[in-house]
This record gives C-alpha cells, structure tokens and sequence, in this order.
C-alpha cells in the first residue's frame, strides 16, 4: 500500500525523504508529501499526483530540518488530492503524521474528537490518529511516545503510523498493527520505511517491528516496546538484497510477492465495512433502502479477470438476495441493446477503473437511468466518476500484468456488496449474514495456509510445463474459477487453456482428451461433488493426466488425482477465494519453469484503454 519514510539525524532531512521515497513510490502514487520539524515548526509539502509533482514543488519552497517523515499515498479513505495527502496535522499544528493501512474505527474516533472541538481538515482515516495524540498529550501532559502507546488502543484496524513532534525534535515515534514497518539500525542517524529499499542506502541492518509494537527512533538509537510499555528487544535481521530485490519483497518477481501479498489484502478488503453491531456498512454505497428495495434485476458487467470475478458473484448475489443477476462481457454488452432501466443495478468491475469497454458499458447504464456501482482498486480511477457509488477493494498497486490479489480482492468486495444487498433487502437471515462475515474473516489465514502447499504445485508444474493444452474445469462457482485458472496459464505461459462448465465437457471438449493431456478439476464444491467426481473419472478414463483441488483429507479425490492441491473448506459460495490461490501459483510456476517473465507477459497491457 503506501510507501513511509522517516529520517533523524545531523543531516539534512529532506534529500533523505526523497530518496526513500523515489525507491517506494511502486507502492502508491496517487500523491506524496513531506514534514519536516524546524525551529519550533512543523513545515509541510503535499501534493496530489507523482512524488514528480511535490519535487516539482519544492523548489518553490526552503523546507529543512533535520527530523522529518514522508509519505507516498495509495488512497483508501478520501480522493487522491493535495488536502488528503499524508503528512497530517493536529490542531495545533505541533505534531505530523504518516500512516499505512486502515483505521477501521475512524469514523466513531472523528465524531468524538470533532465534538470535543477538533477541526478536521481532510477526509482521510489518518488524520483521526493526529487529533487523537493530540488530545491524549493535552488531557495527560505525557511524551509523545506515550501518548501513541496510549491512541493505538483506541485505533483499531490495520496501521503502520510514523509520528513527529516539535515538542520532540530529536526523535521518531513508530507503531504497527498488521502493516508493516521497519527500523533501519544505524549509529549515527535514525531510520525508520515501509520497505527494505529506503533503507538500503544506509544499512543493511533492520528490525522489523512486530504487531502491538511501538518504537523510538532517535539519531543512532532505538528502543521498542510492547503494548503494555514493556521494553522488547526484537532481533535485528541483516539482509542481502540489491535494489530489486528489495522491491520485490526478497520475491523473485511481483506477481510472485502479490499473490503472498493476499492474507493482508482479504483482510484489508473487510476491514472497516463491518460494524460493531454486525451490520455492513459500505461507505461509497449510500443508496436509501427503499431504491434498494425496488430493484428488479443486477447485471455485472467487466472484462478479463473482473469478468470471473462477476461470475463467481453471480452465484452469491442470487442465492443471498433472490435477485436474478445477468452478467456480461463489457465489450458485448452495449452492443446488445439491454433491457435496462432504473430498477436494474449494475454492477461495473474493473481493478484499474480504466478500461475502456467497462466505462462505456458504466456510462450506458447511466444513461438508461440505471444505478450504478463501480468495483474497483484505484481511487480517483475514470470509473469511480462515472459510477454512483463505489466500493473499493484495498488490494494496494498490482504491478504485475496479470491480475492475481486484485482478483481475490475484487472476490471478497462482491461477497460483501452480496451480503451488503442481502442485508437491506431483508432477503437473509441477519444469523446468516453474521455465519458467512464469521466465515470471511477466517479466509485471510486459510489464504496463508493455501500458500503454504506452494512446494506441491511448484512440483506440479515443472511436471507438466511442456504440455500443449489444458483443461480446467469446474461448476457452480468452481467454473468461474476454471476460467480465471485458465485465463492466468494462457496469460503467462502461453500454453493453450480453456475453462469448462465440467457437465460442458462431453458436449464436445472431450474430444480433446488423450493420453496425458492435464485436466485441472475443482472438486471443493460440495453441492455438485458426486457429479464432479464423475466428470474426473470420465476424464481419467480417456487417459488424461488430472490435477485435483480438493478439501483437506478427502481421500476419494486422491484416488483420482495425478496431483492434489488441498484446500481448507469455507462456505461454498466463498471456496473461490482459496481455490484460486494455486492455480495463480500453478500458472507462475510454469512460466517460470518455461523461462518466461510472468510480470510482463507478451502483448498484454495492465489496463486496456482503448476498445
Ligand atoms: C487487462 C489485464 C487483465 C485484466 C483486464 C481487465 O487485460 O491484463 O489482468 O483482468 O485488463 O482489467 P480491469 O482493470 O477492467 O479489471
């Protein structure tokens, strides 16, 4: 998400923060900014746009000092512009705060604080964290570094906040829960990043700070402690990575980091949209329940990997509100004259915001009068104008051109606007609602288990990386995934895949089985398993090579499986989101193993704006 740099010491702090922040800006840039401390001051810089723009304008102004911090956003709450860009104030304007992640509580924080005369400037969930210290040092005259020990028992939420003081100019103040942020360990100055390579110019030496910790950097020192006020003394890592390296995560490529990247993004994409009482709350969504109430019909419209992402929601919206959902191909839709008017909702995916196809077929839907919700991962994107709402998924920059945690991100965002719909529609029981939120929060930790069996698909694809074709199939939300799973082998290996609705297959795809050819079959679902199972027995028969998802310990696809990939069991209207994390590993596996760059496949682009 966004990048973070923090520098004390004899030297000059801005050329510091900008250098950092040049080595972070892959992480987020939809703006930048700087404070430093001086002269009983805090002076601050920002600007919407590339970090460009704030070097841009900094030659305009003399900003020194030698404590200072500086930030590169990925906007979640508030749009890309100068005012929500990071550094934030407090009142007083005596302390500055950068901020990674989500404070999922700060709406309640903000009431409070306004109510007891605050003055907010921004529409961003960081700037509560300044108020708040703020309001902890007036009430009880403590350090800085106290008074952030005491704000992070309030916040709650996903955080890495870096926090300076004029009142404490010699020092920085760390804390982190669930985002990272890292100390660089250095005798003469001190350092603290959202990532190795702002480090790297200075020190190879770093401490990762753990969650619930809480750190003071001073130039040369630091000290850590716990949430209670313990001193703790983490172990200091010494690493060995160039540059790329470094902005990789230690991962050879970034599509490899951003499928591990997807624990945090599942939980990310929940955060914050459910509250205390177990109701959903989805800001960008604020249609009356009475609109809601009235409409007839959804269609989902998006392409690529949005598009399964649609059909795999199709199945969740249907069966939670009862609504019939059409789901189309952007590039299809407009040109088929819909039925549309203002009792459809349409629903537009688009992890970039940009694609041309998906904007026109928004802007059609308009125009028919429909209301219309953008799913999307970048704010500030073409989509989030044209639609009336948007949910966002907080999935961070994706830099490798197939799209991998966008898509799990793009799962769990369609799963809540299901359940989110379902809810004030009164179509489910609000006991359900609450089983299947209890069943999402589970899945950032079965996504990490999911990982773990890296070694057994790896295995898997250097033993089929020169097969000619592939098959994938699936049903019910299992085909949706068939498709995804095909869609990312073409994207990056090159190999001919096709997804199958696997009752599809023996109308004509069977024709293609042969002697060793790979099927990848989906056996997760539990409603249609008995017909699965017979569709891979039919398979097995013509002589093809299977590769099998299955559940932990479900012994009769092993009986059937070449290969077996096993999942941890959800709801299955959720398997998705953990079936499509090997087949993700699968397809960059198998580039890898036919030496091709997955990052970069051949004639595709990241966002296709044009027709
Ligand atoms: C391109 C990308 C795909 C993506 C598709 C739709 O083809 O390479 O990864 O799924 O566009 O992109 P969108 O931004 O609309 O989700």
């Amino acid at each position: 998400m966004c990048g973070i740099v923090g520098y004390v010491g004899g030297d000059d702090a801005l050329p510091v923060l900008l250098d950092g922040m040049r080595k972070l800006e892959y992480r987020g840039y939809d703006s930048a900014g700087v404070a430093l401390v001086k002269d009983g001051r805090v002076e601050l810089a920002k600007k919407a746009g590339h970090l460009s723009e704030l070097e841009g304008e900094l030659q305009h102004l003399t900003l020194d000092g030698s404590l200072g911090i500086g930030h590169t956003r990925w906007a979640t709450h508030g749009a890309p512009n100068d005012i929500n860009a990071h550094p934030h104030l407090d009142c007083g304007g005596r302390l500055a705060v950068v901020h990674n992640g989500i404070i999922e509580n700060h709406d309640g924080i903000r009431d409070e604080l306004v109510a007891a005369g605050h003055a907010f400037r921004s529409e961003t969930d960081t700037e509560v964290a300044a108020h708040l210290i703020e309001s902890i040092l007036e009430r009880d005259g403590c350090s800085l570094l106290e008074a952030v020990r005491r704000s992070i028992s309030v916040l709650q939420g996903a955080f890495a906040l870096v926090v300076i003081s004029v009142d404490e100019p010699d020092r920085l103040i760390v804390a982190r829960q669930e985002s990272p942020v890292i100390i660089g360990v250095s005798e003469e100055v001190g350092l603290v990043a959202s990532g190795i390579p702002a480090l790297l110019p200075f020190t190879r030496d770093i401490v990762p700070l753990e969650n619930g910790q809480i750190a003071q950097i001073t130039p040369g020192g630091y000290e850590v402690f716990d949430l209670k006020g313990a001193a703790v003394e983490p172990p200091v890592v010494h690493v060995e990575w160039d540059m790329e390296a470094a902005e990789k995560g230690g991962y050879e490529d970034f599509m490899l980091k951003e499928i591990f990247e997807q624990p945090e993004v599942v939980q990310n994409t929940i955060l914050g949209r459910v509250d205390p009482s177990g109701r959903i709350v989805l800001d960008d969504v604020h249609w009356s329940a009475d609109t809601l109430g009235k409409i007839n019909k959804i269609v989902v419209v998006a392409c690529g990997t949005s598009y399964h992402a649609g059909m795999a929601s199709k199945h969740a919206i249907e069966h939670w509100t009862r609504l019939p959902v059409e789901l189309d191909l952007a590039s299809e839709f407009r040109y088929r004259d819909p039925v549309l008017d203002e009792h459809s909702l349409v629903i537009g995916i688009a992890q970039s915001g940009e694609t041309a196809d998906t904007l026109a077929a928004v802007r059609f839907a308009k125009e028919m009068g429909s209301p219309v919700v953008a799913v999307t991962n970048v704010v500030g994107s073409s989509i989030t104008r044209d639609a009336d709402a948007v949910l966002f998924t907080h999935a961070g920059p994706e830099i490798g051109v197939a799209a991998t945690k966008t898509f799990l991100a793009q799962l769990v965002a369609l799963n809540l606007l299901s359940l989110y719909l379902a809810q004030e529609r009164g179509s489910m029981e609000p006991e359900k609602i609450a089983e299947t939120i209890v069943a999402m929060n589970r899945l950032p930790d079965q996504v990490e288990e999911v990982l773990s069996i890296q070694g057994e698909v790896h295995r898997a694809a250097k033993r089929y990386a020169d097969a000619k074709d592939f098959i994938f199939m699936g049903r019910g939300v299992g085909y949706a995934v068939a498709m995804e799973g095909a869609l990312k082998l073409k994207e990056i290996s090159y190999i001919h895949a096709e997804g199958y609705a696997a009752g599809e297959l023996k109308h004509g795809a069977i024709a293609l089985i042969e002697e060793g050819v790979p099927v990848v079959a989906l056996l997760t679902g539990r409603a249609l398993y008995d017909k699965m199972l017979a569709n891979v027995e039919e398979v097995r028969a013509r002589g093809a090579q299977t590769i099998v998802l299955a559940h932990q310990g479900d012994e009769r696809a092993r009986l059937l499986a070449n290969e077996l990939f096993e999942i941890p069991e959800t709801k299955p209207l959720l398997s998705p989101i953990l079936d499509s994390v090997p087949l993700q590993l699968f397809a960059y596996f198998v580039a890898k193993e036919r030496g091709l760059s997955p990052d970069k496949p051949r004639n595709l682009a990241k966002s296709v704006t044009v027709e």
